[in-house]
């Protein structure tokens, strides 16, 4: 058997990798037309930073698992080719703003059809919006000159969380698989089946109809960034009562019917997925009339961009109303920890919002590359997969970037903590006070720090959704 995977980036470099590495006697090829990318998935720089991944590619890369820019030989070869192409959300014309842009998966589809000179079994693997199989059936079927090729659609969406991948492709919850309930349709669905069951017991291989599976996939999303909005809502509403949020997520996570995990409160979800999925639910919910299912959706992300808007205030507000000209140091960009990935990382509102107040912001990451900084703040919305000239990165003296936290925080009035980078606990705060300007002020979004113990350094600590410090709360009085 033959798979070939098109589209090398976050979700399909690591899924084909977990494949290969425990089917090896299936070849599995992935590829792209981004020559860099690929390049770098045949080094050991891979373009992505995630924990476990490069010792899965050094095992299975060059016994069965390949990484190549020959899209039509290996597509034309394959049994069995997903498709794990970006699905942005669209930022021009019908739904901008919304709708997901299915440009590039009908761009594969479109390659698959030409190439394709025996029959296939086509794996969804991007998210995609209800439906879409419909669609890319028909781009199949009408664009393929072979009329002995058959195409059976399935839709396998994927569940990974980056900075967690290999965890999550190794032991996942459970694999979907959504086809037709025909011959054909199910006899695909067990190949693709046969392929998991390798690793992945029975019990955890849902099979379901295709709209269903599509379906799951926005709707999981769409429940796991309400959760966030929910307790960061919460988070609000402790800091103006005096009650504290991480109590409040321990209390209610134990009830077995809520669960303990997904209520951190933080400065606001980022990633690729949780914003672009439910825009695009919501887009979905319009076109068929359903308005209030869709602004019901909808207010999960406005009360994803008010929890980063609250944090900038919160900012400004406790340092007397003023940032102007301040060094504030920022620790961490990436959207999460573990990862160098920063699409639609919190920190670009947070900075943008502290450097429209004229604070001079200084960026230290452990991961993130500096020319990708530079371009996020340049980005207009929505732009970050595919920048138009618009969206020209910043000058480089418009923010400053250190490789070293210390030297980030120093002579800074202020630390904004915006991702829970491990190593951002054990910092020697001690020194870090006494290289700032006084008061020194750390805003922890993301609750990871000791506060007390900051506290008795002589910080003044802005701790989300928990009481406010007394320093703070003397001056909201
Ligand atoms: P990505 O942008 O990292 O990778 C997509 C790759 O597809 C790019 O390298 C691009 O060059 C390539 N590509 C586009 N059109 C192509 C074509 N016609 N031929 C060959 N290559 C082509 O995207 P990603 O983060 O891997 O996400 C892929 C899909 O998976 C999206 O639909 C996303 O919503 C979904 N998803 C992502 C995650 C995640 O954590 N990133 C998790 C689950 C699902
Ligand atoms: C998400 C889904 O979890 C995954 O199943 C899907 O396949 C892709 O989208 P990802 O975006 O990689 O994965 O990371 P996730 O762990 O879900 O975190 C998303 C954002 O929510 C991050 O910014 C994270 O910091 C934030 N978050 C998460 C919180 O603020 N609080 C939490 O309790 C959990």
């Amino acid at each position: 058997m033959k798979i070939a995977c098109i589209g090398a980036g976050y979700v399909g470099g690591p899924t084909m990798a977990m494949i290969a590495l425990k089917c090896p006697e299936i070849e599995v090829v992935v590829v792209d037309i981004n020559e860099a990318r690929i390049a770098a998935w045949n080094s050991d720089k891979l373009p992505i930073y995630e924990p476990g991944l490069l010792e899965v590619v050094q095992e299975a890369r060059g016994r069965n698992l390949f990484f190549s820019t020959d899209v039509n030989k290996h597509v034309g070869e394959a049994d069995i080719v997903f498709v794990s192409v970006n699905t942005p959300t669209k930022t021009r014309g019908v739904g901008a703003g919304k709708a997901a842009d299915l440009t590039y998966w009908e761009g594969a589809a479109r390659v698959i059809a030409s190439v394709s000179k025996s029959s296939k079994i086509i794996v969804e693997k991007s998210t995609v919006p209800v439906k879409t199989a419909d669609a890319i059936e028909k781009v199949l079927r009408r664009n393929c000159s072979n009329p002995s090729v058959q195409f059976e659609i399935l839709s396998n969406p994927e569940f990974l969380a980056e900075g967690t991948a290999i965890e999550d492709l190794m032991a996942p919850d459970r694999v979907l698989i959504g086809g037709k309930d025909t011959e054909s349709g199910r006899a695909a669905i067990a190949t693709l089946a046969s392929v998991y069951e390798h690793w992945i017991t029975k019990d955890r291989i849902l099979c379901t109809n295709l709209w269903s599976a599509e379906l799951s996939k926005l709707t999981a999303n769409a429940f796991l960034a309400q959760r966030i909005s929910s307790v960061n809502s919460i988070s609000a509403l402790c800091e103006a009562t005096g009650a504290d949020v991480q109590q409040v997520s321990r209390s209610i996570g134990t009830d077995s019917r809520i669960g303990p995990k997904f209520l951190n409160a933080s400065v606001g979800f980022g990633g690729s997925c949780f914003q672009k999925d439910i825009l695009n639910l919501v887009y979905i919910c319009e076109t068929v009339g359903l308005q209030q299912v869709a602004d019901y959706w909808h207010q999960v992300i406005l009360m994803n961009d008010f929890q980063k808007q609250r944090f900038v205030e919160r900012v400004i507000s406790a340092m007397f109303n003023t940032i102007s000209k301040k060094k504030i140091a920022v620790f961490g960009f990436a959207f999460k920890k573990d990862t160098g990935d920063t699409r639609e990382t919190p920190a670009i509102d947070v900075c943008r919002g502290l450097m429209a107040d004229g604070a001079n912001v200084c960026v230290y990451d452990p991961e993130v590359e500096d020319n990708q900084i530079y371009q996020d703040l340049g980005t207009e919305k929505f732009e970050w997969d595919h920048p138009s000239p618009r969206s020209a990165p910043i000058s480089k003296t418009a923010i400053a970037i250190s490789h070293d936290p210390m030297e980030a925080a120093r002579d800074a009035h202020a630390i904004c903590v915006l991702t829970e980078w491990d190593q951002f606990k054990s910092y020697d705060y001690q020194a870090i006070y006494d290289s700032m300007v006084k008061p020194a002020f750390i805003f922890d979004g993301r609750n990871i720090l000791d506060h007390t113990k900051l506290r008795d350094i002589g910080f003044i600590v802005y701790a989300l959704g928990k009481p406010l410090d007394p320093f703070l709360q003397k001056q909201y009085d």
